[in-house]
């Protein structure tokens, strides 16, 4: 039998991925077969392709995926053929079929489709830990999501303003912050704009956000830092735009901010939270926290326009591939 795959050969830039056609084997024992509906496009996925992870060359590139069981192999209890399931943070997903450690999978309820599952899958269980376990959000709190068009961190701005926040978006263009606005979220910024502090200030009543959840990292942290107040919590989720070069700790200190850099699988890593934090994600997702998400669409076989999107920020909220 045969899949469909984007493996790597070298890291570089998105031309470096390689959409090919390899044989696939019969399920070993304790794996299933499993037929991809769809496929996250998540950030991370470019800093397995650019470089800015190591990895063991070739690489099959994806970590998340959702679909439709076609063969079980030995010892899987509890999942049979034609069940529904997702998956997240695990390497190998760019493919239209795989093999798979049942382990790792959900069974999805009947009323989430594994389009919308590869959709929120990942970006979700990050909102998640951001919201209920990271920083718990307390009613009335200020919040500032740098980031907040991207995939995870649109999630976090419309849970966070569900959970009684009020939040404070930070996006970098005007079409992106029209979309931003359209789920409700009142303040949103321009993330250069030369007010950007003396706004956060006005909005806050002088006092600054209580949390900043930090997406962008290297162009944003360090005006994440003057916005919030003595004694707020920093939590450093991801740097698209780089790395920061160093952390100034010492006016973390003096200002009493708390700093974190959480990663999911630090605190999903078990079925029974994995159980419990999807049942959170999908419940919210019912009672409306975020609205309809109607994720941007690729072909997989057009993996490398995907990723030029992706790496040029042409892409808001969340995006999966189509085998
Ligand atoms: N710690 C964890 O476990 C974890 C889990 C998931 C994701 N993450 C991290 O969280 C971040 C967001 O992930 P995502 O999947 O939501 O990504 P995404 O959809 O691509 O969102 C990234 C956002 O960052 C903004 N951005 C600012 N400067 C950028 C630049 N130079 N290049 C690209 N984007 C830039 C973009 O919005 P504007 O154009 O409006 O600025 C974009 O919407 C990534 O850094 C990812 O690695 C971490």
């Amino acid at each position: 039998m045969k899949q469909n795959r984007v493996r790597i050969y070298e890291q570089g830039s998105p031309s470096v991925l390689r959409y090919e056609q390899a044989a696939i084997g019969a399920p070993g024992p304790g794996q299933v077969r499993l037929r991809h509906d769809a496929i996250g496009l998540n950030f991370v996925d470019s800093m397995f392709r650019d470089g800015s992870f190591g990895v063991s060359l070739p690489f099959d590139l994806g970590v998340e995926g959702a679909g439709v069981i076609e063969a079980v192999g030995g010892g899987v209890e509890n999942l049979g053929v034609g069940d529904r399931v997702a998956y997240y943070f695990t390497p190998g997903a760019y493919a239209d079929v795989r093999l798979i450690d049942a382990e790792f999978l959900m069974k999805l309820p009947d009323d989430v489709s594994t389009d919308l599952a590869a959709a929120l899958t990942t970006k979700g269980l990050t909102a998640w830990m951001l919201l209920k376990r990271v920083h718990p959000i307390r009613q009335g709190e200020f919040v500032l999501v740098q980031g907040a068009s991207g995939g995870v961190g649109s999630l976090v701005s419309r849970w966070a303003k569900a959970l009684g926040a009020t939040v404070i978006a930070a996006v970098s263009s005007p079409a992106k912050a029209a979309d931003v606005r359209s789920h409700g979220i009142e303040h949103v910024l321009a993330s250069n704009d030369p007010d950007f502090t003396a706004t956060v200030l006005a909005i806050t009543d002088g006092r600054g956000v209580d949390v900043v959840f930090e997406f962008v990292g290297k162009a944003t942290i360090k005006q994440s830092v003057q916005a919030l107040r003595t004694g707020g919590h920093l939590v450093h989720v991801g740097s698209a735009s780089g790395l920061p070069v160093s952390k100034d700790t010492s006016s973390l200190a003096a200002r009493r901010i708390r700093y974190t850099q959480p990663s999911t699988p630090q605190y999903v890593n078990s079925r029974s939270n994995l159980n419990a934090a999807s049942s959170e994600l999908f419940a919210a997702f019912r009672a409306g926290v975020f609205g309809e998400i109607d994720p941007a669409r690729y072909r997989l076989s057009d993996v490398v326009r995907s990723h030029e999107d992706m790496a040029a920020r042409r892409i808001t909220g969340p995006a999966i591939l189509i085998p």
